[in-house]
C-alpha cells in the first residue's frame, strides 16, 4: 500500500518528448485508470512507475521514498502486461513462484502465497500446466496471479483486457475491480478504452500527446468534460458537437433552426464561436416546433434503445431514442437537447465554458 506522487515529471526519448511535464498524485488504496488514444504515452508512464524507463525530468515518489533513482526490482511494485509476459517453459505454479525464489522465502510461504492467490483468482486447476495450454482469460488471471503473491505497495496494469473476447472482459473487468477492493493496493490500471475506465476507476485521468486533460471521477469527465477532447472521448457513441451562436436567450444553429437556451447553459456568454455539446442519450424527441427538424439516416436497434443517426442543423448527429419508436431510416423526427444536459464550449479555445450553477 502506498500513495503516488509524480512532480513535473519529464520523459523524452531522443529528440521526442512523450511527457512534457507530468502532475499528479495517487492516494493510497486508489484505483487510477489512465485513459487516452493510442500512442498518448500511457505504457510510457506505466513504465516509469516501474523503474523500467528512467525519467528525464522531475520527481517520482512511492510512499515517502523518491524512487527517481531506485531501480525497478527494489520498487515493490508489480505489473501486468497486455501480452501477460509468462514464462512458457514454466508451470503456472512455477511462473508464480519465480519471483518469490528470487526473494530466497522457505517454500512453505511460497507455496501458502500461491494456494490464497489461486483461490482469489480460481486458478487451482490449472497449476499444473504450461501457459501455452491455457486460455487467454486463464494466461490473464495466471499473469495477475503472479502480481498478487507479490504483495507489492503499487498494481500496475498495462491494457490487460484487450487480448480477451468482449464477453470475457466484462468478467475479468468485475474481477479485478472486485479484487482491488480485497487487495486494498494501490492500483494504476492503463487502457484506451473509455468503458474500461468508466467502470472501474475510482478516478480517470485522461492524457492526450502526454498531458494530462482531467482528472475526475467518472462521473465529473462524463458529466463536467473539461474540454472538447475529454468530452468527444469519454461516452459512447461520442458527444455530438454543433456550432452555435448565443442571442440572448436563443441558441442560434447552424441553418437557422433555433432553441431556446436552458438554464444550464447561462455562462454569460454571447455571440458566436460557441459549440453546443449534446450526448446522443441526451437528446429527446419532441412534437413538431419544439425541437430541431432531424432527418433519419440510419437506424441501430441495440435492444435496449435505438441509436438514430440523423442530418440535423447542417451536422451529422447521433442520438439514443427508445425502441418503442420505432424509428425508420428516411423519416424525421423533432429532437431537442434535455434541459441540464447540454454542454457549451468555446470553439477557439476549445474549453467547456461553466454555467452559472457551477457546471
Ligand atoms: N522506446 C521508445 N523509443 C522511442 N519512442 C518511443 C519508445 N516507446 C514509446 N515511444 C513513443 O512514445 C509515444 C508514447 O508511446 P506509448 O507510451 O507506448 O503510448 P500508449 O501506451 O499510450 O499507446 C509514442 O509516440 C511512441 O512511439
Ligand atoms: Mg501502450
Amino acid at each position: 500500500m502506498a500513495s503516488i506522487s509524480l512532480r513535473n515529471v519529464v520523459k523524452k526519448y531522443g529528440a521526442a518528448t512523450v511527457i512534457p511535464d507530468l502532475n499528479l498524485e495517487i492516494e493510497d488504496e486508489e484505483f487510477i485508470v489512465l485513459v487516452g488514444p493510442s500512442g498518448c504515452g500511457k505504457s510510457t508512464l506505466l513504465r516509469v512507475l516501474a523503474g523500467l524507463e528512467a525519467i528525464d525530468g522531475g520527481d517520482l515518489m512511492i510512499g515517502d521514498r523518491r524512487v527517481n533513482d531506485v531501480p525497478a526490482a527494489k520498487r515493490d511494485i508489480a505489473m501486468v502486461f497486455q501480452d501477460y509476459a509468462l514464462y512458457p517453459h514454466m508451470t503456472v505454479r512455477q511462473n508464480m513462484a519465480f519471483a518469490l525464489e528470487m526473494r530466497d522465502l522457505p517454500a512453505s510461504e511460497i507455496n501458502a502465497k500461491i494456494d490464497a492467490a489461486a483461490k482469489l483468482l480460481d486458478i487451482h486447476p490449472y497449476l499444473d500446466r504450461r501457459p501455452k495450454a491455457l486460455s487467454g482469460g486463464q494466461r490473464q488471471r495466471v499473469a495477475m496471479g503472479r502480481a498478487i503473491v507479490r504483495d507489492p505497495q503499487v498494481f500496475l496494469f498495462d491494457e490487460p483486457l484487450s487480448n480477451l473476447d468482449a464477453k470475457l472482459r466484462g468478467q475479468v473487468r468485475a474481477e479485478i475491480k472486485t479484487l482491488s477492493r480485497q487487495l486494498r493496493t494501490t492500483m494504476v490500471f492503463v487502457t484506451h478504452d473509455q468503458i474500461e475506465a468508466m467502470t472501474m476507476a475510482d478516478r480517470i485521468v485522461v492524457m492526450k500527446s502526454g498531458v494530462i486533460q482531467q482528472v475526475g471521477t467518472p462521473e465529473e469527465v462524463y458529466e463536467a468534460p473539461i474540454n472538447l477532447f475529454v468530452a468527444s472521448f469519454i461516452g459512447s457513441p461520442s458527444m455530438n458537437f454543433l456550432p452555435i451562436t448565443l442571442e440572448g436567450e436563443q441558441l442560434r444553429l447552424a441553418g437557422g433552426d433555433s432553441l431556446p437556451l436552458d438554464s444550464g447553459l447561462s455562462t454569460g456568454v454571447s455571440g458566436p464561436d460557441l459549440i453546443l455539446g449534446v450526448r446522443p442519450e441526451h437528446f429527446e424527441v419532441v412534437p413538431e416546433g419544439q425541437g430541431i427538424p432531424a432527418e433519419i439516416m440510419l437506424v441501430e436497434p441495440l435492444g435496449s434503445d435505438t441509436l438514430i443517426h440523423v442530418r440535423a442543423a447542417e451536422q451529422d448527429l447521433i442520438a439514443r431514442v427508445s425502441p418503442d419508436l420505432r424509428p425508420v431510416a428516411g423519416g424525421s423526427v423533432f429532437l431537442r437537447p434535455i434541459a441540464g444536459k447540454a454542454h457549451l464550449f468555446d470553439s477557439a479555445t476549445e474549453m467547456r465554458l461553466i454555467g452559472k450553477n457551477g457546471k
